[in-house]
Order: structure tokens, then sequence, then C-alpha cells
């Protein structure tokens, strides 16, 4: 699939078949691409528990609340509980070694000791500052993104939650006090239209991005925004005329009751 359609197709998908069980294949699809993520000093800190709610005891399901759309969790039939592995740091200076023993880093293979007098040093002194929240979340955001396109390539639909209580699903969940819950995300095949009501809206791109200067904002060429509409990736926002309606049928085939649906 290509690539810009994916990105303007992709939409967090809340409603899901609850009768459909998820192949653990395409599961696996998901945790291979998020492997594949990009990582600061390669040093792999993103893990996930994935969870599947048939086989999962009550205690479990329960320990999984989501502050807004709590019955997205009970809808799923996957949950994937992503989570990060501080203790991945204590790994930085073998796992830059490593990096540089396969030629991604630009060092020869003679300039060993270059590495090791320069590098290498500067990973080992990082201590503890480096497992504060900051750089390991975006190295699991990126992990987290391809396995949500992922997903949509699969056909299947996801949300991400977030949580007021991580640590207490961290607790609940028998994961280690090294570990820092991020977010849990639903998995399952959609019960909603592909679209899920159009592209939902987005800040001004002159709000967010700079070129050169804090107060220069990126000009914006419309000719690209009018190539990647062409190509599916720029949509029309949200709602599409018939999104009320389709809201209305959702809940009632899923015998929701309206209580915290977005
Ligand atoms: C880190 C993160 C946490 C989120 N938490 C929630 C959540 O708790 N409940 C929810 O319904 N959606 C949640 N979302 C989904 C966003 O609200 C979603 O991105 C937004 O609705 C935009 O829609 P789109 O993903 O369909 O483009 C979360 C998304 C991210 C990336």
């Amino acid at each position: 699939m290509e690539l810009r359609r994916a990105i303007g197709d992709r939409r967090s998908i809340r409603f899901l078949l609850p009768h459909r069980p998820v192949e653990l294949e395409k599961i696996q699809c998901m945790l291979e691409a998020a492997r594949l993520a990009s990582h600061w000093g390669n040093i792999g800190s993103l893990r996930a528990l994935v969870i599947e709610r048939d086989k999962a005891s009550k205690e479990v399901v329960d320990a999984l609340p989501s502050p807004v759309g709590g019955y997205q969790i009970q809808l799923a039939p996957v949950v994937i509980v992503w989570y990060l592995e501080t203790e991945a740091t204590e790994h930085a200076a073998a796992r830059v070694r490593e990096l540089v023993a396969c030629g991604a880093v630009g060092y020869g293979d003679n300039k060993k000791e270059e590495v090791e007098n320069s590098l290498v040093p500067i990973f080992e002194a990082m201590g503890d500052v480096v497992k504060a929240p900051g750089l390991n979340e975006v190295d699991c955001g990126q992990g987290i993104a391809q396995a949500t396109l992922m997903a949509f390539e699969l056909g299947l639909g996801t949300c991400c939650l977030g949580s007021g209580d991580p640590d207490g699903i961290r607790a609940k969940l028998g994961l280690p006090v090294s570990c820092r819950v991020l977010l849990t995300q639903t998995v399952g095949y959609p019960a909603e239209d592909p679209a899920a009501g159009g592209q939902r809206p987005r800040r001004d791109f002159e709000e967010l991005f700079q070129l050169n200067a804090y107060d220069n904002p990126f000009p914006r060429s419309q000719k690209v925004v009018d190539d990647l509409k062409r190509d599916g990736m720029i949509q029309d926002p949200a709602p599409l005329p018939w999104r009320e309606q389709e809201l209305l049928y959702l809940r009632r085939a899923l015998d929701l009751k309206g209580e915290g649906l977005l």
C-alpha cells in the first residue's frame, strides 16, 4: 500500500467488532514493525504486553481503565499495553558499539579505539538522567506509530488510549517498577466504515512548523498540498454528512449506552 494513502486513510478506530478475533500473526506484524523503528543509540526501550480479551482474566481486563471511552477496552478483542523499560538505557554503550560494528555510524573497523575513547564514554556517563521521561518516549512513539500503520495495512482498526494512572496499570499487570506504561492500544476489526467519519481536523500547518527562525512559519506550498490531496494523504476534514447517523447505528449495533462516547 502506498505510504501517502495509508497516512491519509488511517484513523483512530474506536468502534470494533467484538466478536471477530484478531490473528496473532497480524499482531506479530505490528510488533515486528515497532521493533524496526529508530531508537536513540539503538537502545530499544519499547516493550509491549499483548492481551487477548477472551483469554485474559477479569482482573487483567479491569486493570485497563481508560479515562474516556472505556467502552473501547470492552469491545476490543486485543489490547496492546505499550510500555517502556528504563533499564534498556543501561546497555547504551554496548548498543552503540554494535551500531559501529555494523557500519551504521561511519567509524571504520580500524577506528575501534577512537570509538572506545570518544563515543562509548559519552554513552557510559549518561547514567540515570536518560531514564527520565523524554527521549525514550520519542523512541517508543516511533515504534507505536509504525505498528499503527502496519495494523491499518492489515485491515485492523486501532485506537491509542491514555491513562490517568499508568503506574496503577503497571502494578496491576505485574510489570517491574523499572517500566513505565505509556498507553494502551485497542486492536480489532473495524465496525465503522473505513472513512470513520472523515479525516480528523488538525491545527494549522503554519502554527506548527518554522523554517530557520522561530518567528518564520514554514512556507506551505499550495502545489505540495494539492499533490498530497490528489494522492489521498490530505483529505476533507470530518465529519462526513452521514457520520451522526453512522454513530447512532454503531451505538445500537454494539449496544453502547452513550456514556463516554467520543
Ligand atoms: C498518545 C495518545 C493517547 C490517546 N488517548 C486517547 C484516549 O484516551 N481516548 C481516545 O478516545 N482517543 C485517544 N487518542 C486518540 C486521539 O484522540 C486521536 O489521535 C484523535 O482523535 C485524532 O484522530 P485520528 O487518530 O483518527 O487522526 C490518543 C492518541 C494518542 C496518540
